[in-house]
């Protein structure tokens, strides 16, 4: 399995020469390291751990120069792991003409806060596991950053817009049962596989990668249709491009900003997502996001709810915490929506957004239906998926 990273190389990186000098190289490998774990688990993996890998030994082997404007690709996988010690393998190329330009094979030996060798963290290979797209995915470069999007069928589009932290595997039922549409489902940036910059999140943000996106896969007018923060990222579209909006669908999510109480509980989310990374953040929200009933009756789909949770980049995590803690109030769009087809709908068990609050919504824009789906919490679509394609399906059936 291996991981990808491209890097530039500029002019101050070569000698008098003009070739790119060996110690800037020396830098470069370890550049592409540090994106791997930054697009994986984040840049703080492993202090996190409170575990440092010390690089024991590296063999570099210089094949061919590299000059200024060059993009190296560096290709870079796992090749060992021992008890305290692990081994990565390192290729760069240049694009283009695919001239090797070196290979390096570097041994890291991991050790604590006393400089003692310490055992690897237990998921390191996760760290290292290709996440490049495979199947309907595709990764495609929108807004300054990669994601990765489920495009399947034809026919009229509609966009799904996952909640936080989750991906778009929140909607396969619905992506493999929504036939005669053209389904696209992204994961959002800093979540799923797509690029998790450590900066730069907001719902408007969110909202212009997916502008950019569906331009991207040549598509105008779209109904969205978002759960939870998605509905968030969905209300910031039709502020921004209402005449690209054909109908809306708002599952289990809600209008107003957050209170300030909800705004200290995001502050309280985002240390503990510093503190105890990903896993910390999925196991204090796996118990509200579903339905009792379905951990009794689908503890497998519970636990890849929580590992969905858990494989989310920790900086994707805390971005999305400030962008839902700074979103917009968005209930004075409600009442403009008379002429946009909506359908709103809530798991009946939904703890996040009770389904008082989402009926109140549905009840403030005009012509809306609403519906609720019984024995769901907050992800509808995978605790009731028949249920909620059929709901689905129907709403999209009658648009004119
Ligand atoms: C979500 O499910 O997307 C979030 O829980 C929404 C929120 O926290 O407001």
């Amino acid at each position: 399995m291996t991981h990808d990273v491209d890097l530039k190389v500029y002019p101050d990186q070569c000698d008098s020469y003009g070739h790119l000098n060996q110690a800037a190289l020396v830098s470069l490998l370890e550049r592409a390291r540090w994106e791997v774990v930054a697009r994986g688990p984040g840049m703080d993996y492993f202090s996190r751990q409170r575990i440092w890998p010390a690089l024991r030994k590296s063999t570099i082997e210089y094949h061919a120069q590299a000059f200024p404007g060059d993009v190296l690709r560096c290709s870079l996988s796992l090749v060992y792991i021992g008890r305290t010690s692990f081994v990565l393998r390192q290729a760069m190329r240049r694009t283009g003409d695919e001239a090797l330009i070196a290979t390096a094979e570097v041994v890291f030996v991991c050790i604590d806060s006393a400089g003692a060798p310490t055992p690897v963290p237990e998921d390191l290979t996760q760290v290292f596991t290709d996440r490049s797209p495979g199947g309907t995915l595709r990764r495609m470069g929108v807004n300054g950053v990669n994601l990765v999007v489920d495009v399947r069928g034809r026919g009229p589009a509609i966009l799904f817009i996952h909640g936080y932290p989750l991906s778009h595997e929140i909607w396969e039922p619905q992506m493999a049962g929504l036939e005669g549409w053209t389904r696209i489902a992204p994961d959002l940036r800093g979540m799923g596989q797509s690029d998790a910059p450590d900066l730069g999140y907001s719902m408007a943000t969110y909202a212009e990668d997916l502008l950019a996106l569906l331009s991207a896969v040549g598509v105008e007018r779209v109904v969205l249709c978002g759960l939870s923060m998605g509905g968030y990222v969905a209300f910031e579209i039709v502020r921004r491009a209402p005449q690209r909006v054909r109908g809306l669908i708002l599952l289990d999510t809600r209008a107003e900003a957050d209170t300030p109480e909800g705004r200290k509980g995001r502050e309280t989310a985002m240390a503990l997502a510093r503190e105890g990374g990903a896993a910390a953040i999925a196991d204090s929200m796996l118990p509200k996001i579903l339905a009792a009933s379905t951990f009794a009756e689908n503890p497998a789909l519970a636990e890849r709810v929580r590992q969905m949770m858990a494989a989310t980049p920790v900086s994707g995590i805390t971005g999305a915490i400030a962008a839902l803690r700074d979103r917009p109030d968005s209930t004075p769009l409600l009442d403009g929506l008379s002429d946009t087809p909506t359908l709103v709908a809530v798991g009946e068990h939904d703890q996040i957004t009770p389904p008082d609050k989402v009926r109140a919504m549905a009840a403030a824009i005009p012509g809306a239906r609403f519906e609720m789906v019984k024995g769901a919490g907050h992800l509808p679509t995978l605790e009731r998926p028949e249920s909620t394609t059929a709901l689905l399906g129907e709403f999209l059936s009658g648009l004119p």
